[in-house]
């Protein structure tokens, strides 16, 4: 019998993927699921046929630059692959897949939640309930902001952003603004009235939500600065489900405190897992633990795409979803 491809994978997956991945491949699991370090990952590099990381492990020049390196393919658990360095892979001749697709719905929804949460005080409100300090209804307390109806500003067009415009339009009548200088038009959909602008400026300017969705890249780093939120309507909202290094945050928290921009709802951070601490501390910001593809069924999904890469490659065929 054949030996199968010797593959590591560097965090806990889903156990449904890791039986999957013990039936096809010669597989390693971190059973532990502590974050691998810089030097396992190298010595990974050099023991396995293919590295199976995640979004939060850093897979830099030195990692693939591993002297006897094995590993012929990576297979990101994830859409955004800006945790590898794509041109060494390149020069390397190393394949790199990543998992879009079927995170698209699960993210679009982080999105609304976000937007509806900091939008009508969620957060706030269940803190001021459990605390015991509400002391019943009237008529001006806790008093947020509408989302029906008002203009939502997507920043970066692709799938999830598609999917976020879908849900704002068709759920709660929110006219769509979009900047995307890359999308192709022929791929958007045709079910939501989105209204494309040329400059990044008409969507900060016009929209009473900002909604973040473009890779990391060096382009995109600091997108998002003090001179945008000067831009943005001070009764605005920014949305960030995408990577944190778009947004200055620590001029995210000065637009917050001095009431350039409303408020805020974060998935993503400059610094993961750190907050910036004065974040913590704001009522109009809503926090969540990077939870885009947070569902039982999007990270079994996720992991099924990456075998299937992972598989094609070693049959010789072409893997699907192939970034490098
Ligand atoms: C990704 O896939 O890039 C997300 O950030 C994690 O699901």
């Amino acid at each position: 019998m054949a030996t199968k491809p010797v593959v590591i994978v560097t965090r806990r997956w889903p156990a449904l993927v890791e039986e999957k991945l013990r039936d096809a491949f010669d597989a390693t699991f971190n059973h532990d699921d502590v974050p691998m370090t810089k030097e396992a990952l190298m010595k990974a590099m050099g023991e396995a046929d293919a590295l199976l990381p995640t979004v939060t492990d850093s897979i830099d020049k030195d990692v693939i630059g591993v002297p006897h390196r094995r590993v012929r393919i990576i297979g990101n658990f994830g859409v955004g692959f800006n945790n590898i360095d794509i041109e060494a892979a390149k020069s390397a001749k190393i394949v790199v897949t990543n998992t879009p697709e079927v995170l698209t719905d699960c993210t679009a929804d982080i999105a609304m939640i976000l937007l509806l949460a900091v939008a009508r005080r969620i957060g706030e409100g269940e803190r001021h309930l459990r605390t015991g300090a509400w002391t019943g209804w009237r008529p001006t307390h806790m008093m947020g902001k509408r989302v029906s109806g008002k203009t939502l500003g997507l920043i970066g067009y692709g799938r999830i952003a598609q999917a976020v415009a879908r849900r704002a339009h068709l759920g709660f009548g929110m006219p769509i603004l979009y900047y995307d200088p890359y999308v192709r038009k022929d791929t958007l959909a045709a079910d939501v009235h989105a209204t494309s602008c040329d400059k990044l400026d008409d969507v900060l300017r016009q929209a009473d939500y900002v909604s973040l969705h473009c890779p990391s890249t060096a382009e995109t780093r600091h997108l998002i600065n003090a001179s945008s939120f000067a831009k943005m309507k001070p009764t605005a909202f920014l949305i960030n489900t995408a990577r944190g290094d778009i947004v200055d945050e620590a001029a995210l928290v000065q637009a917050l405190r001095e009431q350039i921009i409303f408020g805020a709802g974060l998935d993503v951070y400059e610094r993961e897992p750190k907050v910036h601490s004065d974040l913590m501390k704001m009522e109009n910001v809503v926090l969540l633990p990077h939870l885009g593809s947070a569902s039982t069924e999007t990270r079994q999904a996720m992991g099924m795409r990456v075998l299937a890469n992972v598989d094609a490659f070693f049959k010789g065929q072409e893997p699907a979803d192939r970034v490098a």
